[in-house]
């Protein structure tokens, strides 16, 4: 973290999925909701926010000038998996960010606020800070024939969502040292190395949209 002045703030957004649950013709970034893409109101929530000074958008390869088109920023091609999309994106950025937030094109409607929330934790001197919220349903535990095992606690776990913000420097060490495990979050990487993530509030508007009924919520929220 620079020892004066703001931090400076890049944000990488994945969108290199192909988005198979959602059972579309294209990829999920590319889905539209009320006349916009995903990727669109994602990229929007991002080079808006006051304090992110950089944006980068990792796409699938064969959509690469669709990706530039729509939001006028870095676009870079993406990996066979998130983690390896994520790096991609990280290799893309400068030297001079700070602070780096990896958000999923698939919630293209994380409010300011979560924003706010998770760039505050990393500069007040967290390595990784991540959205969470609560639980609602009940959770139960099922075998490989599908029987119930057992009801887990729920008050002891809680829903991670993005952007997940990072110093650059503990993101860079942890995919660097995380190149071969594979992992569906970056904060996980952090802690095997041994950096400190904090939770901050998500949001419920915050969804991730995977499945075709997400569509018709997103629709909803986009319209209200
Ligand atoms: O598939 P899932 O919805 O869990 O992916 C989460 C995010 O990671 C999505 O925004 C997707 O576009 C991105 N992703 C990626 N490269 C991959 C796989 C997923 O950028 N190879």
């Amino acid at each position: 973290m620079a020892a004066n002045g703001p931090a400076t703030v890049a944000a990488i957004l994945v969108a290199a999925g192909s988005g198979q649950r959602l059972g579309a013709d294209l990829p999920k970034a590319f889905c539209t909701v009320a006349g916009r893409t995903l990727l669109e109101h994602a990229t929007g929530r991002f080079t808006a926010h006051a304090l992110v000074s950089t944006v980068v958008v990792v796409a699938p390869a064969s959509h690469l000038d669709d990706a530039v088109r729509l939001t006028g920023v870095v676009v870079v091609t993406g990996g066979a998996t998130r983690q390896e999309s994520v790096a991609a994106g990280l290799a893309a950025l400068g030297a001079d960010a700070d602070v780096v937030l990896v958000h999923d094109v698939a919630r293209p409607f994380v409010p300011d606020s979560v924003i706010d929330a998770v760039i505050a934790a990393v500069v007040a001197g967290a390595d990784g800070a991540v959205p969470v919220l609560p639980l609602h349903d009940t959770i139960r535990r099922i075998d490989a024939e599908g029987e119930f095992v057992e009801v887990v606690d729920r008050s002891t776990l809680v829903a991670v969502q993005t952007p997940q913000g990072f110093r650059a420097a503990a993101l860079r060490a942890a995919h660097e040292a995380g190149r071969d495990r594979a992992v569906t979050d970056d904060a996980g990487l952090i802690e095997a190395i041994g950096g400190r993530v904090v939770a901050v509030p998500g949001a419920d508007e915050s969804f991730k949209i995977t499945r075709p009924w997400d569509l018709t919520v997103a629709e909803a929220v986009a319209g209200g």
